[in-house]
């Protein structure tokens, strides 16, 4: 039987796919095709529909075609299961020709051209932003990006905007991460403030955080590939086997992110959900406190 959630709209965000030829492994042992095959079984699976499906940055760790085939391998069926557009955003992984010919469906634009894009679903805007430079791995926007921003987000959007971009625009307390954060955060700031943006939706750091923005609020999506240990050893930096993913989530008029660990692990509990909801609902009263 399928139910829903209380969820209005979900919205699934996948960062930092680094996928690779068949048979080649991410650093020698990350099998991150596998990762993202869990992934699509995990949502497929999932309570409610799926309104749209955002891959933000570092798809394939070499930016080859072969590896942005094997991503769509498995992102167009799940996409087809909930009739979900999905957002292809550009990460420092990344190479453009290959990405916006495999994915973006049009080859032939100069790779100096960034990969930017606005979509709408069910009154929702979305802005993927390409924060990339060729040949280098921190983050940066353009000032004609920044231009062009502003004079998308100059007419509010029905449901508002979520903003996409791969590199955080916020410090970081990993000093690598923190190195090839977006640079100039400020100016985006500024392109951003007072304009109908709920939420801006990052990941690269490959780690699980928040923060905001001229007062919005910045998700950093876990990454599907590993996780970046952000509190080693004193003198350590380290990836740490084990991975996640977002749902992005409309309800009652706010945007949540959650994330979603890929490590497994045994159950506490795994009850019925509609005898476990009717549980708590018969222990909470229905009025507050005060
Ligand atoms: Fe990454
Ligand atoms: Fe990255």
């Amino acid at each position: 039987m399928t139910t829903t959630g209380p969820a209005e709209l979900t919205l699934i965000q996948v960062s930092d796919t680094h996928l690779l030829p068949a048979g080649e492994l991410m650093h020698g042992r990350v099998d991150t095709f596998a990762l993202l095959e869990t992934v699509a079984a995990t949502v497929a699976s999932s309570t409610g529909p799926v309104a749209g499906i955002l891959l933000t940055g570092d798809l394939a760790d070499d930016g080859s075609p072969a590896s942005y085939r094997r991503l769509r391998e498995i992102v167009d069926p799940l996409a087809a299961t909930f009739d979900a557009p999905v957002v292809y955003a550009m990460g420092n992984h990344d190479e453009r020709l290959a990405f916006r010919a495999e994915l973006l469906n049009g080859a032939g634009v100069p790779a100096d051209h960034p990969c930017d894009s606005v979509h709408l679903i069910d009154g929702l805007r979305l802005v993927a932003l390409d924060s990339t430079t060729p040949g280098r791995h921190d983050g940066w926007l353009t000032d004609a990006q920044l231009a062009w921003l502003a004079d998308v987000l100059a007419t509010p959007a029905p449901r508002g905007t979520l903003l996409i971009v791969h590199h955080p625009p916020l410090p970081s307390p990993v000093p690598t991460v923190h190195l090839l954060r977006l640079a100039a955060a400020k100016r985006l700031a500024d392109v951003v403030a007072g304009t109908d943006v709920h939420m801006i939706l990052s990941g690269h750091a490959h780690h699980a955080g928040a923060g905001a923005l001229a007062g919005i609020p910045v998700w950093i999506s876990p990454a599907l590939a590993y996780d970046a240990d952000p509190m080693p050893p004193d003198g350590r930096l380290r990836g740490l086997l084990g991975g996640g993913f977002s749902r992005i989530d409309l309800i009652d008029g706010q945007f949540v992110a959650t994330a979603i660990p890929l490590t497994p692990a045994g159950h506490v509990y795994n009850n019925d959900r509609a005898e476990m909801v009717e549980f708590i609902r018969s222990v909470t009263p229905q009025t507050t406190p005060g």
